[in-house]
């Protein structure tokens, strides 16, 4: 049966890059390597300026009634002076937790081909492979109560929640536990067990869990020893799994020792395995409209899709084999040049993944 896929392009370099990624699904499409329906959404600063408000219910709904959705990015200046509840980013998070997405996979790898774009030396990245399991929809970005109250002294007193269900916890091990399962079987769960009572209990649930998974190999680490490990040694990472928060910070240090911020995919999914995709970098405003943009990130989250959402791990292969090549090739976007590659635009880019 088709499956049905939901493409909110959104706002900058969106409409750009998700172009050039709609070309990929419909090359496989055409193959009969995949069958899918592609239907178009407005989110973000898109859709305030159609209706003045960042997610429309229409959205939404067809958000749920899709099998997968892809986003380009959301924001720019334009949208910067509006309220906080009118700007585009409401949009996303309105999707997270309208959708329940409470699994956000950030995959952190380095193409041999891209080893000079790290800021790392060589040796410490080469053949980086991580992925950072973060839990999305709970933790202190949503916990009750919160606020920031004027004391009787009149000094302000500000709060936010940590709280997590041991239900929360398991869910997202087990997704991390899965993923490992295909991988290198290595997880490491990051908290901080010695200071947060609620992570002492993360941990525990994540010792539980895994004893349906004995081919795991489970270890835990603080957060702030994690983040020293990943700058110090990343490689010894396979999968990792933490809370919303330290996963949020996490996940950006280990995507930037790979050095090229067009180049990597994300996933969100939820317990139906229903997810959203979309490339990890913002909407570029500053090179917006001038087809320069890197559009691999969002066809690697293609990738994703087919493989987490849409059952064609084969097509997903295909895909991530012919970026490959055409960096094997020497095609380069600005954002990933370096002396002796061919400069390129978005779409060469995309023309020469969908050759490939
Ligand atoms: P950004 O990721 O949009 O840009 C940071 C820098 O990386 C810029 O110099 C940009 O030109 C470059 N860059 C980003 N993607 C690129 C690509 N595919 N190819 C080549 N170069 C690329 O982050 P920034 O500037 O902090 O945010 C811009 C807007 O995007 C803001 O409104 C922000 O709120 C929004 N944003 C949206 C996100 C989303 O939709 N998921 C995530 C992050 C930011
Ligand atoms: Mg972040």
């Amino acid at each position: 049966m088709s499956k049905k896929i939901l493409v909110l392009a959104g706002d900058g370099i969106g409409p750009e890059i998700v172009a050039e990624a709609v070309k990929v699904l419909d090359a496989l499409q055409a193959e009969g390597a995949i069958d899918v329906t592609m239907e178009e959404a407005l989110v973000g600063g898109a859709a305030y300026d159609d209706c003045g408000d960042p997610l429309p219910a229409a959205t939404l709904e067809a958000a749920k009634a899709a099998d997968a959705v892809l986003l380009g990015a959301v924001g720019g200046p334009k949208w910067e002076p509006l309220h906080f509840s009118k700007r585009p980013e409401r949009g996303l998070l309105g999707l997270r937790s309208g959708l329940g997405l409470f699994a956000n996979l950030r995959p952190a790898f380095l193409y041999p081909q891209l080893a000079d774009a790290s800021t790392l030396k060589p040796e410490i990245v080469s053949g980086l492979d991580i992925m950072i399991v973060r839990e999305l929809t709970g933790g202190i970005y949503f916990g009750e109560p919160r606020g920031v109250e004027t004391l009787e002294s009149g000094e302000r007193y500000g709060y936010n929640t940590l709280c997590y269900k041991e239900s929360e916890v398991e869910r997202i091990c087990r997704v991390a536990y899965d993923i490992a399962m295909k991988r290198g079987k290595r997880v490491c769960s990051v908290d901080k067990a010695n200071v947060l009572e609620v992570t002492e209990m993360w941990r525990d649930v994540a010792v539980k869990t895994a004893a349906d998974y004995p081919e795991i190999e489970l270890s835990h680490m603080y957060v702030d020893n994690a983040s020293m490990q990943l700058v110090r040694a990343p490689k010894q990472f396979d999968v990792v799994v933490t809370t919303n928060m330290f996963g949020d910070i996490l996940s950006d240090c280990a995507a930037m020792l790979t050095g090229s911020i067009g180049m990597l995919p994300s996933a969100s999914l939820n317990a139906e395995g229903q997810g959203m995709y979309e490339p990890i970098h913002g909407s570029a405003p500053d090179i917006a409209g001038r087809g320069i943009a890197n559009p691999l990130a969002t066809i690697l989250s293609v990738a994703m899709m087919l493989r987490y959402s849409l059952d064609a791990g084969e097509a997903a292969d295909r895909i991530e084999a012919a970026v490959s090549k055409v960096l094997d090739d020497g095609l380069r976007t600005g954002d990933i040049m370096s002396e002796g590659m061919r400069q390129v635009g978005t779409a060469e880019m995309g023309d020469a993944v969908v050759a490939a």
